[in-house]
Formats: structure tokens, C-alpha cells, sequence
């Protein structure tokens, strides 16, 4: 598993670095740089690879599709980083870029990653119809904006020190972080050009996968350590973040999270033998250290 997310990541940063390199040059790229590849487990680029096998997509495609998403998880975090918002000063094991190079050049350059992946999609590097692609493009800008990232950002900077339902605290973790893994999962149907049925069933799972990632996450950030993590831990709780930790208890949180597993998995019982690389990744998302 190591040794595939490591592959994934090597040919993931190196098509981002290509494609940065054919640009002109700007003040911006090295502040993108560096959240870009500060370092990163490149997962959400896994599962793209994981169900892209399920429908036999080529390789050089998916990786392009896992770049693109990859600036805009990059952007994310440099933005959930800021004084505004979550005010971490180290991320993956080095100071935040607002830190690094100001709050202003940090919300740009996150702005600026955000826009490339739109670059990237619509660039002639990838070799799919142009239909496919605006199809992609329309799915990721989805999972970004008010009912992706953006808006569970929103909810989870609202939801501090407040008591909030476990229904609610779900439908944060799923827009913040459930629905960037809602496009990985649709991506390679999207490609297939399957109905709109068979995509959304495809997105369902990809959120209940991010929200798995999510509450792993939230479990790390209790239980784990920064020289392990790359991240201040203890973080949430300081901060009264609305977690299933902080409504449930640690406990029951971690049986929550092995259900969400078995319901993901059953939901890819058809699949057989060829969901096993899929299933290596939800194992290794739960029972990860940083
Ligand atoms: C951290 O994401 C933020 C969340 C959505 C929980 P990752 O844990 O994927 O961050 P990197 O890219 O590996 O640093
Ligand atoms: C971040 O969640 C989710 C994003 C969409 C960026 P967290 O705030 O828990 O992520 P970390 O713990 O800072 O990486
Ligand atoms: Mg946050
Ligand atoms: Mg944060
Ligand atoms: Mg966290």
C-alpha cells in the first residue's frame, strides 16, 4: 500500500511539476509550490486509481484527473491553515505557507491552485473528448463550492464551541471533505460516460469514503502526535470543533468508522476480487497515523 501511494505520488508531482514548468513564470509560484509539494499522501489520488481499475481507465488519465484534484485539495488546506479559519502554524511537518510567505500571498496562491485545476482538466494534456471533460469539470466545481468544500468549511467554522446534532456534524464532514472523494469516485464513470443513476451511486460512496478519511483524521488529531502527524494535534477539541469524538466519545466513534467501512464495502460486493485494491485503501485510511 505504502509503496503505491509513494508511485502515486511520485507520478502525480511530476506531472504537476511539468505542467507548472510549461508555464510562464509569476511571483505566485512559489508559494503554490510549496503547498503543493510541501509533501501530501496523495490519497485522494489513490481511490481515483482504485476505482478507475474497477472500469479499466488508463493510467496517464487518472493521474492527470488525481493532479488536478490534488491543487484543489492543496488550496484547501492552504486556506483551512489561516488566522481566519483554522490558524495552524505547521502543516506536513513545516510552517503553513501563511506563515511562510504572509496571509495574503497564502490566499492567493490558494486561489491560484484552485484555478489550475480548472487549467488542467480543460488542457490538451489529457486526451478525452472535450464533452468528457466539461462534464469533470462541471462534477469537481460542484464538489468544491457552497455544496462541497467551501460550504463544510462554512459549517464547521459555525459549528465551534456549539452543540450540534451527530446528522449535522456528518453533513459537514461529508461537504468538507466527503465530496472531493465524491468526484474521485464519479470520475472514472464520468470518463465511462455512464447514466446519471450509475454516477451518483458511485458518489454516494465516495462521500461516505471521505467522510471515513474525515473522522480518521479527527481521530488522529485526538489521539496522535506532531512529530508523527506533521500537524499540531489536540487541535479540535482546543478549538470546541463539532467532531463525532467530541458528541460520541472516542469509542464509539472508532465502531462508527469500522461500520462505515463494512457499508462501503458491501456497496462494492458485485465487484469481486477487483474491489481488493480498494479495500487496502479504506483498511489503510482508518488505521493510518498522520
Ligand atoms: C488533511 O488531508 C485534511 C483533511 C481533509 C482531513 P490529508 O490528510 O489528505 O492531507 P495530506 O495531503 O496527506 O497532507
Ligand atoms: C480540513 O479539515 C478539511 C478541508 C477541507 C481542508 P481539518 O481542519 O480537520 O484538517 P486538518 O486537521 O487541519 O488537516
Ligand atoms: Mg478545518
Ligand atoms: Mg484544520
Ligand atoms: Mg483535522
Amino acid at each position: 500500500m505504502k509503496k503505491k501511494l509513494n508511485k502515486i505520488a511520485k507520478d502525480t508531482n511530476l506531472f504537476l511539476k511539468r505542467f507548472i514548468n510549461k508555464q510562464k513564470k509569476s511571483e505566485l509560484i512559489i508559494p503554490m509550490k510549496y503547498g503543493l509539494f510541501s509533501g501530501g499522501k496523495k490519497i485522494r489520488s489513490k481511490i481515483l486509481i482504485d476505482i478507475g481499475s474497477l472500469f479499466k481507465i488508463n493510467y496517464r488519465s487518472l493521474i492527470i484527473i488525481g493532479s488536478a484534484v490534488e491543487c484543489i485539495h492543496a488550496y484547501s488546506l492552504i486556506h483551512d491553515d489561516l488566522p481566519c479559519m483554522d490558524n495552524d502554524t505547521i502543516r506536513r511537518g513545516k510552517p503553513s505557507t501563511h506563515v511562510k510567505f504572509g496571509e495574503s500571498t497564502a490566499v492567493l496562491a490558494g486561489n491560484s491552485l484552485l484555478t489550475m485545476a480548472y487549467e488542467i482538466l480543460s488542457h490538451r494534456d489529457l486526451d478525452i473528448p472535450e464533452e468528457t471533460k466539461i462534464n469533470l469539470i462541471n462534477k469537481i466545481s460542484e464538489c468544491s463550492g457552497h455544496l462541497g468544500i467551501a460550504g463544510g468549511q462554512y459549517l464547521d467554522l459555525s459549528y465551534e464551541y456549539k452543540k450540534i446534532s451527530k446528522k449535522r456534524i456528518i453533513e459537514m464532514e461529508i461537504k468538507k471533505t466527503g465530496r472531493l472523494f465524491s468526484f474521485c469516485c464519479a470520475a472514472p464513470l464520468i470518463l465511462k460516460k455512464r447514466n446519471k443513476k450509475e454516477i451518483k451511486r458511485f458518489e454516494d460512496i465516495g462521500a461516505d469514503i471521505g467522510l471515513l478519511f474525515q473522522v480518521a483524521d479527527d481521530l488522529i488529531d485526538n489521539k496522535g502526535s506532531l512529530f508523527i502527524t506533521g500537524k499540531k494535534t489536540g487541535k479540535d477539541k482546543k478549538k470546541g470543533k463539532a467532531t463525532l469524538i467530541s458528541l460520541l466519545g472516542e469509542k464509539n466513534t472508532i465502531k462508527y468508522a469500522n461500520k462505515l467501512i463494512f457499508k462501503i464495502k458491501s456497496k462494492l460486493k458485485k465487484y469481486g476480487s477487483k474491489s481488493k485494491y480498494l479495500s487496502e485503501t479504506l483498511e489503510y485510511i482508518l488505521n493510518r497515523n498522520k
